[in-house]
């Protein structure tokens, strides 16, 4: 099964595949994720990616369809959640194309719909461990010790790109390029709208019950 979390930027992508990983069993692929490690790394594609992304913009298409690519061809037949992946109706073509030769489609694809005063303070809020990567939000879901991982203790950081002024263009470029991905995937009737206020709990419940 080949599921996509769609939705803006803090509505909770993350949060939810993380969840159909640990309860049931999905291969988790964030595309930011992935970025992230290659920006740390210091490798060519993170010195590219890292350019964009400090200013909120998206990584150009040819580097992020050649990375999913080389996913499905070393593990074509696992059950995936895309997360961040697709972002614009270029990269959902270029994926339907890549999924149709290996004989797989996307199954259903879910919306998360979120205000944008949540979704400000949930990013503004984010905190992340640099060493495992554990998220936690100093308003909904704090960790134990303020500023410490509760898995390791390690200094919690903030994501360059949840700064004021790059989460305003992080919004921009959402409405402007992803937003059109809802009447593409209805088109196809694989949408599915999930309302994503509610605790982490109730909405990976809203999920399943959708699955
Ligand atoms: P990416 O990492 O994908 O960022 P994003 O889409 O902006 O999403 P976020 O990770 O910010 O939010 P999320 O929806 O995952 O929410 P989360 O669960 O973390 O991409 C970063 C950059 O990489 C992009 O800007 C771009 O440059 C590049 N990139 C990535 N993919 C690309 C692609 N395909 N093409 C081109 N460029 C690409 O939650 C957010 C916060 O809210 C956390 O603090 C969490 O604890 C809290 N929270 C979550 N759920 C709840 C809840 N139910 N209640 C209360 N708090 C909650």
């Amino acid at each position: 099964m080949i599921l996509v979390l769609l939705g803006p930027p803090g509505s909770g992508k993350g949060t939810q595949g993380a969840l159909l990983k640990s309860k049931l069993g999905f291969e988790h692929i964030s595309t930011g994720d992935m970025l992230r490690a290659e920006v740390s790394k210091k490798s060519p594609l993170g010195l590219k990616a890292e350019e964009y992304m400090k200013q909120g913009l998206l990584v150009p298409d040819d580097l992020i369809i050649a990375m999913i690519k080389n996913i499905l061809i070393q593990a074509p037949n696992k059950n995936y959640v895309f997360d961040g992946f697709p972002r614009n109706v270029n990269q959902a073509e270029a994926f339907e194309t890549m999924l149709n030769t290996m004989g797989l489609q996307v199954d259903k694809v879910f919306y998360f719909d979120l205000d944008d005063d949540v979704i400000i303070k949930r990013l503004s809020g984010r905190r992340v461990c640099p060493k495992c990567g554990a998220t936690y939000n100093i308003y909904y879901q704090k960790p134990k010790n303020d500023t410490l991982c509760d898995n390791d203790a390690t200094p919690l950081i903030q994501r360059d790109d949840d700064k004021e002024e790059v989460i305003a263009n992080r919004l921009r470029v959402y409405k402007e390029q992803t937003f059109p991905l809802i009447e593409y995937y209805k088109s196809k009737n694989k949408l599915f709208v999930v309302s994503a206020d509610g605790t982490q709990e109730e909405v990976f419940e809203k999920l399943k019950s959708m699955l």
